[in-house]
């Protein structure tokens, strides 16, 4: 459930009406919705009710933008980072640095010293290799690094490939059949303090089935590490969870996915560590454009909306889904072929799409872009970087300047010698 919805025949924002935000801020631009955001965050909470100790951590790269981090840590929530900007980001908005979980398979020793100097709560260590100089980085600090091995359970999660990360030739983790050698290895090393194991197998999962196979064979091999005499106290599961895109689909529940979590989990006596993003940042927000020209085309019209695939990525990136509708529908309709400006066929939103009837002005949005929208974003072609809104009841407040194209231009230089 989300915050948007049509009153009296125009699409608002919890109370703030669209248009009144592309008069003010312009558009493209993306709308945020504080509500929206607030319940998921309190949906999965509740979801996970059942399991006694845990910390969920919002995957910052689903939404990186301030305020909205700022919002989710209110309720509670940690930060899984991958990266030291997003790291700065969660401890900007006020997210306690033992609430920050670092994963990814190419820290640098930089982002390691980083964090480590930051004392945030957990390193999910991707590689022998990363364990190794982590340690030694550490050590040579007089600190102790605490650490999860991440573990690639080759398991197709049945998504898309380029967001899935769980089969054996993905680059992320350590091979599960190596693990146990591997945990050995790191265990022994000064420096860190390796307490549990991670899993992360891919994103928009439709599917509950593959992430409990993947629970599973963690639980065995939590089983065999204590079995070796390991201490494991810490597991975390990672994100995944898919959301609806398209009008009608229906995915797992948060709740079901809780129920499963702790079905599977309620003998492993760790805390975990749960590290969502679309399903908390995804349906609470929209990105709001407007139609510069509707072009005949040979079968279908298309539809030119001012946002395109620099600042909308995912359905050239992936082919994905974004539900497109006019903020001012007549009950019209129209097939039409949704694109952008962009001088590439990629910057396509749509073929053949039914959709509400459109004209030169009109406004409309793509839905369900909160997440791995704006953050995805380029200056491609010389556009600007897209600028972002949250709505709070029936106040707004700009949380992202657009960057314009100039700027960019600006933070550029001609040498001396080509002048
Ligand atoms: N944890 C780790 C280690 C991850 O790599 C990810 C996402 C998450 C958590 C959060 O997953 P979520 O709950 O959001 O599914 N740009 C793509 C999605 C890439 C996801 C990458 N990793 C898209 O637009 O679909």
């Amino acid at each position: 459930m989300d915050h948007f919805t049509t009153k009296g025949g125009v699409m608002h924002a919890e109370d703030v009406p669209l248009p009144r935000i592309a008069a003010a801020v312009g558009t493209p631009v993306y709308v945020y919705s504080r509500a929206t955001l607030e319940r998921h965050a309190r949906v999965f909470q509740e979801a996970l009710a059942e399991v006694p100790d845990k910390l969920v951590a919002f995957a910052v790269k689903s939404n990186p933008n301030l305020a909205v981090l700022k919002v989710l840590g209110r309720q509670g929530m940690g930060a899984d980072v991958v990266s030291v900007g997003e790291m700065r980001r969660a401890l900007a908005a006020g997210i306690a640095p033992e609430m920050i979980v670092f994963s990814g398979v190419g820290k640098t020793a930089a982002e390691l010293v980083a964090a480590l100097e930051a004392g945030i709560g957990q390193f999910n260590i991707e590689s022998e290799e990363e364990g190794v100089e982590l340690a030694e980085i550490a050590a040579a600090r007089g600190m102790t690094a605490q650490c999860t091995l991440r573990i690639n359970p080759d398991v197709d999660a049945g998504t898309h490939d380029k967001i899935s990360t769980g089969k054996a030739d993905n680059k992320f983790g350590v091979p599960i059949g190596e693990a146990g050698q591997i945990f050995g290895t790191l265990s022994r090393l000064p420096g860190i303090n390796l307490r549990g194991v991670a899993v992360h197998i891919g994103s928009q999962l439709a599917d509950l089935a593959p992430l409990e196979a993947a629970f599973g064979k963690l639980g065995a091999l939590v089983g065999a590490l204590r079995g070796a005499g390991h201490t494991i106290t810490h597991v975390d599961l990672g994100g995944g969870l898919g959301v609806p895109y398209r009008v009608g689909e229906v995915l797992p529940e948060p709740a079901a996915y809780g129920a499963m979590v702790a079905r599977v989990t309620k003998d492993w006596g760790v805390k975990l560590i749960f590290e969502p993003g679309r399903v908390i940042a995804g349906n609470a927000g929209v990105l709001l454009t407007r139609v510069v020209r509707v072009k005949r085309g040979i079968k279908d019209p298309f539809v030119i909306v001012d946002a395109a695939m620099n600042d909308l990525a995912r359905p050239a990136l992936y082919g994905a889904y974004h539900h497109f509708e006019a903020v001012e529908p007549t009950g019209a309709r129209m097939t039409a072929n949704i694109v952008g400006p962009i001088c590439e066929t990629g910057d396509t939103f749509a073929m053949g799409r039914e959709c509400d009837l459109l004209e030169a002005g009109d406004l409309a949005v793509f839905r369900t872009a909160g997440a791995y929208g704006a953050t995805m974003a380029s200056s491609y072609n010389s556009r600007g970087f897209v600028a972002e809104v949250l709505v709070d009841g029936d106040k707004f407040a700009v949380v992202a300047d657009r960057i314009e194209a100039g700027a960019i231009m600006d933070a550029e230089r001609v040498p001396e010698w080509l002048d």
